[in-house]
């Protein structure tokens, strides 16, 4: 059976570590005799130089013909100053939603070889492996956004209307986003966060800011429904702003955590610091089937794109994500994640994981490092 992969390799460092993930998805066809068909397609900054919009509407329509989507990074000072909608970070926001990709899975895991990368003691991220489930078609990233200037013909009066009440607003320019979370919402990937338990350590912290937020008042009480199902999952609650803290001082206490689509943005780049860099952490974007969106979480690094510096790990760790849930190809995706930590254990090291005695090397390098583990694996 052919596996369809829509590539997306965007911009910055995006398509050099997407042509190291591709790499790497070569070794594993030609080892386990699979084929992989992809097919390139323009998002993001690209998109808007070459069609004149972020998420061009071809994108998309062949993107929802295939089996799974590898996407790079999106984003460069160039577009910039481009208007909140055209911006290239409407291209995954556009993804996910019209994929109905509504869970972002982003696995933390501390690999042995890098526990000296971290900035954190070795002690205390050593061993840690925690999966963040972050909610990711809702929240303040889809309420509703709005500029207005107070003062205006009508500016005010539409706000009020949208708020359904009163606001004593002072005159000038006044923006809002809101945060908004329907049971619904929180029930399916309340479920997803409890069935990703199951198969590992039993244990979810959901984090909210139920002090504060009707949102996560309802987010808990929603979290507190869907334990009933799994009786043999402990369930915490923590306030995001106490996670913030825990996450750096003791990793280890963590299991699965559940959040909203904000929260699991930051807190996820703070969790990227436990495994040595930003550059290691992949994710998997999931809706109801096995379609899924797998990128790297890092951004597009304008500032080290095309200098073959780039770590391409969180890409190539994204790639298994893919066979795993995607393509159901567990063996594989073990391969891979073997491959990677086989790379690792030898020394090598790209330029943000790099330290003192181990072998430096790009972007290219490691991914044909990597894939080649793969081809000579026993
Ligand atoms: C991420 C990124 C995106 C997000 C941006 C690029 C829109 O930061 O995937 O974490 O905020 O979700
Ligand atoms: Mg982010």
């Amino acid at each position: 059976m052919d596996h369809r992969i829509a590539v997306i390799k965007g911009d910055g460092v995006g398509p050099e570590v997407v042509d190291a993930a591709l790499g790497v998805l070569d070794a594993v066809a030609k080892k386990y005799g699979h084929k992989f068909k992809s097919q390139q397609l323009l998002a993001g900054g690209a998109a808007i130089d070459e069609e004149g919009a972020p998420l061009p509407k071809k994108t998309l329509k062949e993107a929802k013909k295939t089996d799974a989507v590898l996407l790079g990074a999106v984003g460069g000072p160039k577009w910039d100053s481009q208007p909140g909608e055209k911006r290239p970070e409407q291209a995954i926001l556009g993804l996910r939603e019209e994929l109905a990709l509504f869970a972002n899975l982003r696995p933390v895991s501390v690999r042995e070889a890098l526990v000296d990368a971290s900035p954190l003691k070795a002690e205390i991220v050593s061993g840690a492996d925690l999966l963040i489930v972050r909610e990711l078609t809702g929240g303040i990233y889809f309420g509703s956004h709005g500029t207005e200037v107070i003062g205006e013909a009508n500016a005010f009066g539409r706000f009020v209307d949208f708020l359904k009440k009163e606001k004593t607003l002072p005159p000038g320019r006044f923006a809002y986003d809101v945060e908004q979370y329907s049971e619904v919402e929180i029930r399916r990937i309340g479920e997803l966060a409890f069935e990703m338990a199951m198969k590992r350590n039993k244990r979810v912290t959901s984090v909210d800011k139920a002090n504060v937020l009707d949102s996560s008042r309802l987010w808990r009480q929603v979290m507190e429904e869907v334990r009933v199902k799994y009786p043999e999952v402990r369930l915490n609650h923590m306030y995001v702003d106490n996670m913030a803290q825990q996450l750096i001082l003791d990793p280890k206490q963590f299991d699965v955590i559940v959040t909203s689509n904000l929260f699991g943005d930051i807190l996820s780049d703070e969790a990227s610091q436990i495994t040595g860099s930003i550059g290691m952490l992949p994710s998997a974007s999931l809706g109801d089937g096995t379609f899924g969106l797998y990128e790297p979480i890092h951004g597009s690094a304008p500032d080290i794109a095309g200098r073959d510096l780039a770590n391409p790990i969180a890409t190539i760790l994204s790639a298994a994500l893919m066979l795993r849930y995607s393509f159901g190809m567990l063996e594989e995706a073990i391969a891979v994640e073997q491959a990677v930590d086989g790379f690792l254990l030898a020394g090598n090291r790209t330029p943000d994981i790099y330290v003192e005695g181990m072998t430096k090397v790009g972007t290219a390098e490691a991914g044909r490092l990597i894939a080649e583990r793969i081809g000579s694996a026993a």
